[in-house]
């Protein structure tokens, strides 16, 4: 089964069993991580952003003009920034990690 890494603001890594065709942000509010995606995943409210390992940045498809929008008002923005609710599982992005800003505590 594929997985999905996410590191932590405290620098520990948790490893999750990915779901095809699921969104990361549903991963991680399923597994109790500390991210809030107040809009469920509409793309309307930014909180369930994440910075992507640079080693996979490129492996995802890029953002849209509305989540590009929403990135442009996040809290610790980085060049890897993306919303995690844009982010769907395919068996190509086995072992993808995703890095919760200091904002998610
Ligand atoms: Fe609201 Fe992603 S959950 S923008």
């Amino acid at each position: 089964m594929s997985k999905l890494v996410f590191i932590l603001p405290d620098g520990t890594a948790q490893t999750v069993a990915a779901i095809p065709d699921t969104s990361a942000m549903r991963h991680a509010v399923d597994n109790g991580l500390p991210l809030d995606a107040d809009c469920g995943g509409e793309c309307m409210c930014a909180t369930c952003h994440v910075h992507v390992d640079p080693g996979w940045f490129n492996k995802l498809e890029p953002a849209e003009e509305q989540e590009a929008d929403m990135l442009g008002v996040v809290d610790d923005p980085s060049p890897t920034s993306r919303l995690s609710c844009r982010i769907r599982m395919t068996e190509k992005l086995d072992g993808l990690v995703l890095r919760l800003p200091p904002t998610h505590r």
